[in-house]
């Protein structure tokens, strides 16, 4: 089995897997919050995850408030800035290929009558940098939030992160990047990125899903969004997933001790990619020019269908995604491969081939097999 599908949620980090299978049957369970020693026990245990994951993220532990993952690092994000009576300011900076966690949050704000600004990307699918300096020229003063995000879950195409935080930074304003991609996938340091907000989910870095991270430059600016009993210094209430932050905290220094094989992950992508468009010269491989992350490729066929790829590459036991929204069976261009100007007869022919920092040659091997299997076998038919 070939399991490509890391964007959608990263199988378990094998030291994550390891921790657990102790974890999990010697305990200690208890509530964290309990002034007995087993409570005491393991809220130590978080504060030590807490400095863990601080160090590898190049944040300070204050900096890391620990929550269920990244929708909630994003509601959260949004309420703290905008759903605030002294809020005077009106208008939300997004770009066009935002995943709809984020885009829900702005139009729910949008609703509430803040005014929207949607910043275009170009074909390579990467923000058009000069269109957002003019819209933050044209309302300058007035701008709530910047939301813009790390990298995309689609393309894995790496956006000018920094420059957008310099930017912010230099006209005071909130910026705001989903980074749920990027962390765990490319080296990231939240202090040198210059982002005020950003968010990570444990099941896309190999560690426990409903665990996750939202860190925030100015913790005292922060306004809570789940008020419970005052866990997290008040910021984030509920009891903490405690088992979920020790996984986060293994998941993360697993990253680190291992990030050297980043560059390695990189060429056997690019090794693969090449294979593909030689032996197939109609596919495109979207983002190709683009800084994309190590580990993700998006291919098309223009003309067969992303589904039935899938489907043929499932029954040779390799898990991919496509990257279309589906409705009546008929496979629509995602908005994000549509915000970059991709026709329908190549949207409607992706899949997303979603590995990890171990990837091997072997895996991409077994995959353009199948892929070529796909190919050659769909090629045959009209498809549309
Ligand atoms: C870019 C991006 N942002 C946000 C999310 C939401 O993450 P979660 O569903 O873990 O809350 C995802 C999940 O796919 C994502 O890819």
């Amino acid at each position: 089995m070939i399991y490509a599908d890391f964007n959608g949620s990263s199988l378990l980090n094998p030291e994550v897997r390891d921790y657990l299978r102790t974890r999990l049957v010697d305990g200690p369970f208890a509530n964290p919050n309990a002034i007995h020693c087993l409570g005491q026990q393991i809220n130590a245990a978080i504060e030590k995850c807490r400095r863990t994951c601080a160090k590898s993220l190049g944040a300070q532990p204050a900096q890391i408030i620990f929550n269920s993952g990244s929708s909630e690092g994003i509601s959260h994000v949004f309420f703290s800035i905008l759903n605030c009576k002294s809020q005077k300011k009106k208008v939300i900076i997004t770009s066009s290929i935002e995943h709809s966690a984020v885009v829900n949050a702005v139009n729910y704000y949008a609703e509430q009558g803040y005014q929207l600004e949607t910043i275009p990307v170009d074909k390579n699918g990467v923000l058009q940098l000069d269109v957002f300096k003019q819209t933050i020229q044209k309302h300058q003063d007035n701008i709530a939030l910047v939301s813009i995000m790390a990298a995309n879950n689609e393309t894995g195409v790496i956006q000018p992160y920094k420059d957008v935080a310099a930017i912010c930074s230099a006209e005071k304003i909130p910026y705001f990047s989903d980074t749920t991609q990027f962390i765990g996938k490319e080296e990231f340091n939240f202090e040198e990125s210059g982002i005020d907000y950003a968010v990570l989910s444990g099941h896309k870095v190999g560690a426990l899903i409903g665990s996750g991270i939202l860190l925030v430059k100015k913790p005292t600016q922060l306004r809570p969004f789940i008020f419970g009993g005052g866990q997290e210094k008040g910021f984030r209430g509920g009891t903490q997933n405690y088992i979920g932050i020790e996984t986060l905290a293994i998941a993360l220094k697993s990253f680190d001790e291992n990030k050297s094989k980043l560059v390695n992950c990189k060429k056997n992508r690019e090794a693969f990619e090449k294979k593909v468009k030689e032996s197939f010269p109609n596919v495109i491989i979207l983002g190709e020019k683009a800084n994309r992350l190590a580990s993700t490729s998006l291919i098309s066929f223009p003309g067969i269908h992303g589904q039935g790829v899938q489907i043929e590459l499932e029954s040779e036991d390799i898990f991919v995604t496509t990257s279309s929204a589906c409705s009546d069976n008929e496979p629509t261009t995602s908005k994000v491969l549509k915000a970059m100007g991709v026709q329908d007869d190549i949207g409607r022919g992706v899949v997303r081939i979603s590995l990890c920092l171990g990837n091997d040659e072997k895996s991409y091997q077994e995959i353009f097999n199948a892929l070529s299997h796909a190919y050659q076998k769909l090629g045959k038919i009209e498809n549309f």
